[in-house]
């Protein structure tokens, strides 16, 4: 399913870690487990998810949508609210797409008023429905993309826009809410004990990718079975954020997710929100950045190879991929490349990517290996699920609450002073 792997410095760092660390880490577990740690209001993603209950729910409402035969969902929403619908969906998606599905776009996840104006240009020769996802029902960049959405809805559409607007919001309150049921919407829910970026196996990343005809039950199959694979202290999730958090104490304040496979392009987002939301705060924590490998191998790769030591790589890698083609052979071979000839392409993938690793490692950059066997629904959710207990560990470890964002409720409240101060 998920395999971890370490080697070099990492071995040797870890051999040298002291016994208080697993110490540490076993008090940490138990007190995740049994929902004593300070934050454990919002372990509610740990609990077994009714599986059954959930897909029908989230069926009802998908297909009464698909009934109209949209044609583009646009998901409005930001941070939690979309990263995570992103990176499945472009997981789980061809890079050509030419199929009769639903497309996603988004909106709400910047300010800028050229991708609005582009985005209802390009809305105007779709069939159009809307889903509007704010856990908080107050985000200003999602309250703004809504508010110019829907007038646009009901100006297209007519009084029957609504039924092609969905809310899903806070299970109890949040002003999202109040609206929906004012304006007779469909409602989901999200539990009010799972924060945004851990939402993305509640129906906020669920509805969309319902729509998108992907296989959610799978998805929530395999985070099911993350929870149970991952229930004792000794687990992998549980090394990963160790091995993070000595790299960290010896110096290591960077951590790069590389990939090998560019369909991981925007898991790398949804992690790198998943962990730098989740632990930068009182002066602490591993900075996260991203690469897709081989295409930045040839960018930041020299500076991963021979800049300041204190980088550590993860390099996430899918063993199996049916889709694979060819190097053909060429009688003249004057592009000299016949000594590949005959390999397919995922070989020669397979091959720079021990290439990659025996290289850094020689540089001097810890690297840790996830091998995911498939990239599918399944698997996938076990990974979503892997690195989000790992990093509730993580950051236990460092000392911060994983769950909650004051540098980010900082930014929000100085620019709503600025704007209602603009106004006046
Ligand atoms: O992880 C988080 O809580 C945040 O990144 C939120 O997802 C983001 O700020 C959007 O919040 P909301 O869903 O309340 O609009």
């Amino acid at each position: 399913m998920l395999e971890l792997k370490v080697d070099g410095i990492l071995n040797e760092i870890s051999s040298n870690s002291d016994k208080l660390q697993s110490n540490r880490r076993k008090k940490i577990h138990n007190n995740i487990n049994e929902r004593t740690i300070y934050g454990a209001d919002w372990l509610g993603w740990l609990d077994k998810t009714p599986i059954e209950g959930v897909f029908k729910e989230i069926t009802q409402v998908s297909e009464r949508l698909k009934a109209i035969k949209p044609n583009v969902l646009v998901v409005i929403g930001v941070g939690g609210s979309y990263l995570g619908t992103r990176a499945l969906d472009y997981a789980l998606s061809p890079h050509f797409e030419s199929d009769s599905k639903i497309e996603i776009v988004y909106a709400g996840l910047n300010m800028s008023g050229s991708y609005m104006k582009e985005l209802l240009h390009y809305l105007a020769q779709k069939n159009v429905v809307l889903n509007v996802i704010s856990k908080s029902g107050s985000t200003v960049e999602t309250a703004i993309g809504f508010r110019i959405l829907e007038e646009y809805m009901f100006e297209r559409y007519g009084v029957n826009a609504g039924e092609r607007i969905v809310v899903t919001t806070d299970e109890y309150q949040s002003n999202l809410r109040t609206i929906a049921k004012d304006k007779g919407y469909d409602l989901l829910s999200i539990p009010s004990n799972i924060g945004g970026r851990f939402s993305v196996l509640t129906s906020v990343g669920l509805f969309p990718l319902a729509m998108r005809g992907h296989d959610i039950k799978a998805l929530l199959k395999g985070a099911e079975r993350a929870k149970q694979d991952l229930l004792k202290d000794n687990n992998i999730a549980n090394d990963y954020a160790l091995y993070r958090y000595l790299l960290y104490e010896k110096g290591y304040k960077i951590e790069l997710l590389a990939s090998f496979d560019p369909k991981l392009k925007y898991f790398h987002e949804w992690w790198k929100q998943l962990f730098g939301e989740s632990e930068g705060k009182d002066n602490k924590g591993i900075f996260p950045a991203s690469a897709l490998y081989t295409t930045d191998l040839h960018s930041i790769g020299q500076y991963v190879q021979e800049g300041e030591k204190n980088i550590f790589e993860t390099l996430i890698f899918i063993e199996e991929n049916d889709k694979d083609i060819k190097l053909p052979f060429r009688q003249e071979d004057s592009d000299k490349l016949n000594y590949l000839a005959g390999k397919t392409l995922n070989e020669i993938n397979r091959t720079a990517i021990r290439g990659t690793i025996k290289a850094h490692d020689q540089g001097g950059v810890p690297v840790l290996e996830l091998k995911l066997q498939k990239l599918d629904e399944y698997h996938l959710g076990y990974l979503i699920h892997f690195f989000m207990k790992s990093c509730t560990m993580s950051a236990y470890l460092l000392g911060v609450n994983p769950f909650d964002q004051p540098g980010v409720e900082a930014y929000k409240t100085e620019t709503q002073k600025l704007l209602k101060d603009d106004k006046s």
